[in-house]
């Protein structure tokens, strides 16, 4: 890691020009780290599942420790109610002439289990190799957590901060966000920023410090399939009774063509051409199928035909089945016929899809494809639009600094395939840029068992958005 020489007010630079961490604020955040871990921990420990509602007491303490986390430092906070779970905003206006930034993240966590292939348990962080082991480490309280601390850094060595900063967590990202939108239109002007930064994302490999591009949009569905009044005996009913798995699996079947393209009609009518400029960087970034491959643990990749695999996970729509459940799944055999079947199915979109169009051609879509004698409904869940930025502007170019003088590498563009509903919101009724600056790390199991987080990222995270004030503070850009 870069240590400048001595310590210094603002983003120190070296004879070459590039910035380094500020001495003052490296101090800190290597003096008080035992402290900030234990931190973390605490705030790890608490099970805020936004999607259970046996948690909600637990997602609220949640958010009453991010109030008060914020407090501590001097960036005063206050919980809002929403229809859902709460809305945290902490607020720091003291540096007049500067620019306001907004920080997002979220405290909620999705659901541990299952919980037997936890090497330890969820909620009891655990460091094993140099990483935290924790659900919601990565996704997204140690990456909320690390702004927190940055912005400790600043006001606790030097009693301000370079810029203005609104900090916003809420407790239903996991959940779709449903509430959100509407929280930032009503509170448009508490949240009006110059930029929004954001990291719950990841970094594209080890020691690569990433800036994103774009994000998938989201439209969630539940499929349920009704057949007869109740389970039958798979003997005497069989044959001529429609099955409602057999039915749904039909159905499910029908998504996708030979190629792995998607076949229900007018699915792609609204997807943007990709700047061959931007496949192009693509290309660039050190990546490679079999890297993925060992990863995931898969012996062959799939998809639609005619992409790379980079293309396929960032820049394609997919239309996924999360998850089936019908019928007899106990030990043994049991003779039955069910009498219903669900599916979960989610369809991840790029620009322009919007997920209310989606809705309504998934919908017809299924109408037609249904077999008779059985009753199957749609039901939308939640959505998300997708999100593109050119990544013009002084908070890119602050942060192309901060990462280069904490990683000691130039940050690369990438995509992510996944989806941070908000994001799109942000910049439509905020008309702020966003900075999308992640820490985690491909393999860091976000939703899934043994999900962790590098504590060196971690620490480099703390340490370059800390330094990213600094620069962007010193851009002056109001
Ligand atoms: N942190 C993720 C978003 C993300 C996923 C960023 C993968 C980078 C890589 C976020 O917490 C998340 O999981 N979002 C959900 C949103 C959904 C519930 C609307 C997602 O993508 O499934
Ligand atoms: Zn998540």
């Amino acid at each position: 890691m870069t240590k400048s020489s001595k310590a210094v007010r603002g983003a120190s630079k070296t004879a070459r020009g590039n910035t380094t961490i500020p001495a003052d604020l490296e101090r800190f955040l290597s003096d008080n780290d035992p402290r900030i871990h234990n931190e973390l921990f605490e705030f790890l420990r608490i099970p805020s599942v936004s999607a259970n509602s046996d948690h909600n007491a637990d997602t609220r303490r949640a958010a009453e420790w991010v109030k008060t986390s914020l407090d501590k430092i001097g960036v005063p906070a206050k919980i809002y109610p929403t229809a859902g779970h709460p809305v945290v905003v902490g607020e720091w206006r003291n540096a007049p002439g500067g620019p306001t930034v907004l920080i997002y993240g979220h405290y909620d966590v999705q659901p541990p289990e299952p919980l037997e292939l936890w090497t330890s348990p969820p909620f009891e962080p655990t460091v094993r190799d140099r990483k935290i082991f924790a659900r919601g480490s990565v996704d997204d309280k140690g990456q909320l957590f690390l702004h927190v601390k940055a912005l400790e850094a600043h006001l606790a060595t030097r009693g301000k901060l370079p810029v203005n900063v609104v900090v916003i967590a809420e407790g239903e990202e996991e959940i779709g966000s449903e509430h959100l939108a509407s929280f930032v239109e009503e509170q448009k002007k508490l949240l009006k920023a110059d930029a929004v930064v954001i990291s719950d994302s990841s970094m594209f490999a080890p020691g690569l410090p990433s800036i994103l591009s774009s994000l998938r949009g989201l439209a969630y569905f539940e499929i349920n399939v009704q057949g007869p009044k109740s389970d039958l005996h798979s003997g005497s009913y069989g044959g001529a009774i429609v099955n409602p798995t057999m039915a749904l699996a039909r159905i499910l079947a029908t998504f996708h063509d030979k190629d792995g393209r998607i076949a229900i009609p007018g699915f792609y009518k609204k997807v943007r051409a990709w700047d061959p400029k931007v496949r192009k960087q693509m290309r660039s970034l050190p990546f490679d199928d079999k890297t993925l491959m060992k990863e995931t643990g898969v012996a062959v990749l799939g998809g639609e035909k005619g992409y790379t695999t980079l293309e396929k996970l960032w820049i394609r729509p997919t239309c996924e089945v999360n998850g089936l459940l019908s019928g007899y799944t106990g030990e043994g055999a049991k003779t039955v016929l069910p009498a219903r079947a669900m599916a979960k199915v989610s369809c991840r979109l790029v620009p322009d899809q919007d997920p209310a169009e989606i809705e309504k051609l998934m919908k017809a879509h299924v109408a037609k494809v249904a077999p008779k004698g059985v009753k199957v409904t749609v039901q939308h869940l939640h959505g998300g639009r997708p999100w593109r930025a050119e990544l013009n502007g002084p908070i890119y170019d602050a942060a192309r600094r901060a990462l280069r003088a904490a990683f000691g590498k130039e940050p690369v563009i990438t995509g992510e395939g996944g989806s941070i509903p908000v994001v799109g919101d942000f910049e439509r009724i905020l008309g702020a840029p966003v900075l999308l600056v992640g820490f985690g790390l491909p393999g860091e199991n976000a939703h899934a068992p043994n999900e962790w987080m590098s504590e060196e990222n971690f620490r480099l995270g703390m340490r370059a958005m800390a330094t990213l004030w600094d620069e962007y503070g010193a851009t002056g850009s109001s």
